[in-house]
């Protein structure tokens, strides 16, 4: 699997397995992410969705099981993975000390691209980031630092884009601002891989939704396949569709009751439900 031809799956995982030390994380993980489309890991907290994310980018090595990136066997052709990939971690990796416009002119220039001031200026208009683009990136907010990561994610256009809970700590309008970049990207052919505690953002975004649970995938579809998956729930009178919170729930059922996956029903200003209302800093 080293061809550089188009390819119908740019992102193929088979088998994966991954254990730190006596904790068994990734028991044997299999999914296809289409070309050109968006593909949501959903999953509790600690399901090993950012070990997935690490495994794909190469940062980390799987024990067992294969992945190839854009046709590059992740364990064998880890600079041609890296040439194709861009990865947005869980957590911001922007400069502080650095204006917004700084950050973006610097990563265009370490990727030796033409007019490195006009790539920025087009990204901060498109993530609403002009106004501040002159400010060091200390003085931002959380969801401002969260655009400008995306931001800088998307010059050089990589085929596979890798975003670890991209919308985690945003307000409402940030996460539509980064839902709508995302569409795009998808429209634009670039192959989308996402992690999100959000059902509604994969409801929103994916075309596709896995849901990552005691180390597999346990259940891969549309959202139209998965809402398949329970039956119409009738309410009096209106017939109501199961939401994916519902078939998340009937199909991980009660194990994820433990303290490690408990649903907070009241994160989100935007009323929006997460499996875990807590931000993870154990990896
Ligand atoms: N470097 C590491 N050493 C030991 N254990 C680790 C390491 N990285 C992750 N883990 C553990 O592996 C499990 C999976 O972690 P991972 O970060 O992949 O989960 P996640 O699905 O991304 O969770 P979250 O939603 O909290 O980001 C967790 O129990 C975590 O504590
Ligand atoms: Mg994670």
């Amino acid at each position: 699997m080293t061809t550089t031809a188009p390819l119908a799956e740019p992102i193929r995982v088979r088998g994966l397995q991954k254990s730190y030390k006596d904790l068994h994380v990734l028991r044997g993980v299999d999914f296809g992410v289409a070309r050109g489309s968006v593909f949501a890991l959903l999953g509790s907290n600690g399901a090993g969705k950012t070990t997935v994310v690490k495994i794909l980018s190469t940062l980390l090595k799987a024990d067992a099981g294969t992945a190839t990136v854009n046709g590059f066997d992740v364990a064998t052709r880890g600079a041609e993975v890296r040439e194709s990939i861009s990865l947005t971690g869980q957590f911001a990796a922007v400069d502080e000390i650095l204006t917004g416009r700084e950050n973006l002119v610097l990563v265009a220039q370490l990727r030796h691209l033409k007019h490195p001031g006009t790539i920025a200026a087009d990204l901060l208009e498109r993530f609403s980031l002009t106004e501040a683009a002159g400010r060091k990136v200390s003085t931002y907010s959380g969801g401002m630092r969260r655009r400008l990561d995306i931001a800088m994610s998307l010059i050089g256009s990589p085929p596979v884009i890798f975003l670890d809970e991209p919308t985690t700590g945003l307000d409402p309008e940030g996460r539509i601002e980064v839902w709508r970049a995302v569409r795009e990207l998808a429209q634009h052919g670039t192959t989308v891989l996402l992690t999100t505690q959000y059902l509604d953002e994969a409801e929103h975004l994916a075309d596709r939704i896995a849901i990552l649970h005691h180390g597999r995938i346990i259940v891969t579809g549309t959202l139209a396949e998965l809402k398949r998956l329970l039956p119409p729930a009738k309410v009096e009178y209106v017939e109501k569709q199961p939401s994916l919170e519902e078939v998340f729930l009937a199909i991980v059922g009660s194990e994820g009751k433990d303290a490690n996956a408990d649903l907070d029903r009241s994160a989100g200003l935007d009323g929006s439900t997460r499996l875990n209302g807590s931000t993870a800093t154990d990896d």
